[in-house]
């Protein structure tokens, strides 16, 4: 498929989707998140990808949902069309990892875009904010809960309340970034741990995905109890046979994501 928002490759076993709206700041379009939904599809059924990375440009990851567009809908058309919900929680729901590589403005629907990933490697230039309450709204893709889970209530409040930009240390500080990288490698070094995970069991990689994704939305027992039973279904996968008797005959293991 043609797409205008953005560019879609792949690099061995990884899928690199890169948001392309450059006059924009990357601003998150209707069409350019239905493109990015399109290649997501494409990538989770494509079963030559491990791996997916999404990043923005130098400048900017992304500046927000598109405010032109916005900016004159009613309440009855983002209700009716149910704004937001509709699209661009799609890399939520993918099973496949996700990584975002942050360089430049991730900043309202981009900051929200970016914690939807699995985690997020950020260049030296990054930097993370929710301004919506600057131009006289909220967050509306996850900002006030999906940041209040990474950074605590007091960071997270401060600033849905204030607008303020995290610079990329404060950011990797609040554990909102897992690694900060500098910009000239961001994308190189997110397709190297994506090509890392795409060398493991498949199905393994995506029961300790949902098993991770499971703390946030359990008590520690129930989460406990979860991650216990899925530890032992991998006992009944081939690849934990063959990573377990590779680790002691002090070879690489052959997995076959089965
Ligand atoms: N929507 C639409 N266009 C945007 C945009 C956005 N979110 N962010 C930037 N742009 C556009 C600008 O309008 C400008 O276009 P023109 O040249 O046609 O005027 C172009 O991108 C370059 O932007 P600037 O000239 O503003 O660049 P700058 O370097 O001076 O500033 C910036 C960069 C600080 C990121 C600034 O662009 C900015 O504040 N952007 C808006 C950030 C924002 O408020 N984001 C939240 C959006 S609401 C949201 O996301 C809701 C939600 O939760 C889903």
């Amino acid at each position: 498929m043609a797409y205008e928002h953005i560019l879609v490759e792949t690099r061995g076993p990884v899928g690199l989707i890169t948001l392309n709206r450059p006059k924009a700041l990357n601003a998150l379009c209707t069409p350019l998140i239905q493109e990015l939904g399109q290649a997501l599809d494409d990538m989770e059924a494509n079963e030559e990808i491990g791996a997916v990375v999404l990043t923005g440009s130098e400048k900017a990851f992304a500046a927000g949902a598109d405010i032109k567009e916005m900016a004159e809908k009613s309440y009855m058309d983002v209700y009716m069309e149910d704004f937001i919900t509709n699209g661009w929680e799609r890399i939520t729901t993918c099973r496949k990892p996700v990584i975002a590589a942050v360089a430049g403005y991730a900043l309202g629907g981009g900051c929200e875009v970016a914690m939807m990933c699995d985690f997020i490697l950020a260049a030296d230039t990054a930097k993370f904010g929710q301004p919506e309450i600057t131009i006289g709204t909220i967050p509306g893709a996850g900002g006030t809960q999906r940041l209040t889970r990474f950074v605590g209530k007091s960071k997270a409040m401060e600033m849905c309340l204030t607008g303020r930009i995290m610079d990329v240390e404060e950011a990797e500080r609040a554990g909102l970034v897992s690694r900060i990288i500098p910009a000239a490698e961001l994308v190189d070094e997110a397709v190297r741990t994506a090509e890392k995970i795409a060398a493991l069991s498949r199905p393994v990689v995506m029961m300790a995905k949902e098993c991770v994704n499971r703390s946030y939305e359990t008590t520690l027992n129930e989460g406990l109890r979860f991650e216990r039973r899925v530890f032992h279904s991998t006992f009944a996968t081939e690849d934990q046979k063959e990573g377990m008797q590779a680790f002691t005959e002090k070879r690489t293991p052959k997995f076959i994501n089965k």
